[in-house]
């Protein structure tokens, strides 16, 4: 069941959402909207969460050292990324199962990308299919895969997406295995779902995410669901199928074979080494993603803007550089650019808009990101993104 929308019909925004002044706003609004297990789902990570928490405070150790005197009205946000143009350089990062969140999941949020001239990435584990996604937004769009054992599967996907006019493909390489997510476990957020009357009662202080979701279509992991004629085809074992078909012996000349099978902007996801971003442009990446999962795989690892550097002067120009992870603040934006990122990757915040208020959660996620990169830029003295360089940076301590 799509939610009708156009590209040209913005949703009205509740006196809710107008009064979500920055990201965290949104956050604590959908902590109230979504029932505890999936707001947990949503917002956590792995084990201790540090390197959740280090994503978005590594920014705070590098300051913006500014220029004034210099003429930067009519800011220019506009970039080029991906093969594709874009009017911000803040694309949308893949995320499972969206409507988890809202009932309209992943279409509220390719509609909203289209509106704000970003680019949207579908995880090949969405709740609404390649082809829906299509229907909803006509610009510019990346699938995310995953490597499969079934070659095949993964071939069938990505002919899909080409058919349904995705111009990109990312494919992600930092879940060998699942990450160690703690609250999940405890929220029985687990596969199968193991929930309990506490669980029943958080869902019961949700009555309108509760009656939206049976009002609506059946939840699945829409790509995968009628392709798969062995067992049951509902949700929890469709998950569970998909898991056991990761390939965890990912090698580089099975990412060339994916990469020239493709054929166009090409990026690889989950990358925090530079000899890993070094070997990722042989196999044929046109962009590294530097992430660490958003936190939610391996907690320890570092942080994306941590090695940022590093990684932007291994690959020099052969491939673009996407900072991914903890981005919060349009002054986020603006470091990462200035370290040299080509754009940044942003997963909770537009979730947060999306659990707090659906579609136009979604919009007031990007247009409060939007705004305040564009001011950050013209504080700093510039005009365009591509005036920030290092010299803008000072390392602190
Ligand atoms: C609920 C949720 C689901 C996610 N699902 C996927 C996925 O299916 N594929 C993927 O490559 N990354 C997935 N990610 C990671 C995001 O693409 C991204 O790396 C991460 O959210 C960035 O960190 P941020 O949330 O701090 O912006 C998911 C993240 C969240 C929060």
């Amino acid at each position: 069941m799509t939610p009708a929308k156009s590209e040209d019909v913005k949703p009205r925004m509740s006196a809710a959402l107008a009064r979500c002044r920055n990201i965290e706003d949104l956050r604590h609004l959908a902590s109230r909207r979504v029932p505890k297990p999936m707001f947990d789902y949503l917002d956590g990570a792995a084990e201790d969460e540090v390197t959740l928490r280090r994503n978005t405070s590594a920014f705070e150790d590098v300051a913006l050292v500014p220029r004034y005197a210099v003429a930067v009205e009519n800011p220019d946000l506009r970039t080029r990324v991906l093969g594709a143009d874009l009017d911000w350089p803040v694309l949308l990062a893949p995320t499972g199962m969206s409507r988890l969140f809202h009932h309209h999941g992943e279409w509220a949020v390719a509609a909203a990308a289209q509106r704000s001239g970003t680019l949207y990435s579908l995880s090949t584990l969405s709740s609404v299919s390649i082809e829906g996604v299509a229907e909803v937004n006509g610009s510019a769009k990346m699938f995310q895969v995953y490597l499969l054992k079934d070659p095949g599967l993964n071939q069938d996907l990505m002919a899909r997406a080409k058919a349904a006019g995705f111009d990109a493909l990312c494919l992600t390489v930092d879940v060998p295995v699942q990450g160690n997510r703690e609250r999940d476990l405890h929220s029985g957020m687990t596969l199968p779902p193991t929930f309990g009357p506490a669980q029943w009662f958080q869902f019961a202080r949700c009555p309108a995410w509760v009656w939206n979701h049976l009002m609506s279509s059946k939840m699945t992991l829409a790509n995968i669901e009628g392709q798969i004629d062995q067992g049951s085809q509902d949700v929890t074992s469709l998950a569970k199928f998909i898991h056991e078909q990761f390939d965890t012996r990912i090698t580089w000349e099975r990412v060339e074979h994916l990469a020239k099978s493709w054929d166009g902007p090409f990026a690889i996801k989950g990358l925090l080494a530079p000899d890993d971003a070094r070997r990722a442009v042989d196999a044929g990446a046109s962009a590294i993603i530097v992430s660490n999962h958003g936190g939610r795989q391996l907690d320890g690892a570092v942080a994306p803007f941590d090695v940022l550097e590093s990684m932007v002067d291994a690959v020099g120009d052969r491939a673009e550089i996407i900072l991914d992870g903890g981005v919060r603040r349009g002054s986020h934006v603006i470091k990462a650019l200035a370290m040299g990122a080509k754009a940044c990757m942003v997963g909770r915040p537009y979730l947060f808009g999306l659990g707090a208020g659906g579609e136009a959660g979604v919009d007031r996620a990007l247009e409060i990101l939007r705004p305040e990169t564009q001011r950050a830029l013209q504080l700093s003295g510039c005009r365009r993104p591509r005036d920030l360089d290092r010299s803008y940076l000072q390392r602190l301590g």
